[in-house]
């Protein structure tokens, strides 16, 4: 049972670089928290002094209800997962997954019985137990990894881009299960990605994080519905959302750069009539009608199988659109397009908060 309470935690690396700059947020006891953002943000920073592995420098880290900030990585009760496993070479799998054991001093029958018990978890039969890591695939080895972390029982399973060393078909696999497991186990844990669509699926509580600082903490699909900046909405989807500038013009209608007008919903955004915003559109939200108000003239057109992406420009901005399977594709040079006013999403020109 452990809840995870960051309260403004802070990061000044020795030299005077801020990496991590006031991050706060609660997650839940059971909760998969994944923070996300792109390389450079601070989000190993900020999981590694939840580990113990980099010292707080401002703020304060609880787990289970206890002060961390000044206690060793052994007496936080986390257990943590690197992208590059940190397999011991020389050790058997056995070997590998009980080392933490035997350095807390655990009976070798205690021990083995939660080598047997994760090893039944993760798939890993005797067989696989006697080998040594370089005998294993790149999956074996995440599962070693694994399940190293899951014989401790720790209360908090932190994980730093564990998927990043397998090839697409594998992650995907591999997260399937990583997230099966973290539900049966109910262990909090912490994922740290810089994958969004990783960070979607994984996540109970998704922190989007830029420089240093939280963007956006919330539901996977909140914050993919409602993006708190330009930034988050840029980061979270793909195809990345569309956005075009523009005015309002007036209560529920936006005057795009391009010279069409988009009707908005005025229960989503409240913005004065003369006020210069950023617009912006999910690809797979926009879509090809005759009678719509955009029109767009076609550049490539992708075939995915799944469906097709319409790369198309919008005035002098690029805008796609992504289609279904069952969508016609377009045969003319230049598409007609619609927008649904709930789907218009408002930021402010200057700030890039939605407005
Ligand atoms: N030991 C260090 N000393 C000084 N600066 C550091 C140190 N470690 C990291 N940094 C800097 O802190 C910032 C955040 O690094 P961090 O490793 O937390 O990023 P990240 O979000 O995990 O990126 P990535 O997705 O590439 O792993 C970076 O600008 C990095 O250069
Ligand atoms: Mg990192």
């Amino acid at each position: 049972m452990a809840e995870v309470i960051l309260n403004d935690v802070k990061k000044t690396y020795p030299g005077g670089f801020q990496a991590v700059k006031g991050v706060s947020f609660a997650v839940p006891d059971g909760g998969m928290c994944v923070l996300v953002g792109p390389s450079g943000c601070g989000k190993s920073t900020l999981l590694r002094m939840v580990a113990g592995l980099e010292t707080i420098t401002g703020g304060d880290v609880a787990i289970g209800g206890r002060r961390v900030n000044d206690l060793e990585p052994m007496e936080r009760d986390i257990a943590m997962v690197f992208q590059n496993y940190a397999l011991y070479p020389h050790m058997s799998v056995y070997d590998n997954m009980a080392y933490g054991l035997r350095n807390r001093k655990t009976p070798e029958a205690e021990i083995a019985t939660r080598v047997k018990d994760a090893a039944r978890i993760l798939e890993l039969n005797d067989e696989m137990l006697a080998r040594k890591p370089r005998q294993l695939s790149g999956g074996q080895r995440q599962r070693v990894a694994m399940g190293r972390a899951i014989v401790r029982k720790p209360s908090v399973f932190l994980f730093d881009e564990p998927l990043s060393n397998l090839d697409a078909k594998l992650r995907v696999q591999m997260r399937v299960e990583i997230r099966k497991l973290q539900r049966a186990l109910k262990t909090t844990a912490i994922y740290v990605t810089h994958d969004q669509l990783e960070a979607m699926t994984l996540a109970d509580m998704l922190v989007v994080m830029n420089a240093g600082r939280m963007e956006q903490a919330g539901a996977p699909l909140d914050v993919y519905q409602r993006p708190a900046s330009v930034f988050v909405a840029s980061f979270i989807g793909s195809p990345p959302m569309n956005f075009v500038s523009g005015v309002i013009e007036s209560l529920g209608v936006v005057k795009l750069e391009s010279g069409e007008t988009l009707p908005y919903d005025v229960n989503e955004h409240i913005a004065p009539v003369g006020a210069k915003v950023t617009v912006g559109v999910r690809p797979e939200i926009a879509h090809v009608d005759d009678n719509g108000p955009l029109t767009l003239p076609v550049e490539l057109i992708e075939e995915l199988g799944m469906g097709r992406l319409i790369h198309a420009r919008l005035g002098a901005r690029p805008f796609t659109i992504a289609q279904g399977p069952g969508e016609a594709r377009p045969a003319s040079a230049s598409v007609r397009a619609s927008v649904p006013p709930h789907a218009v999403h408002l930021f402010d020109a200057g700030t890039g908060l939605r407005v």
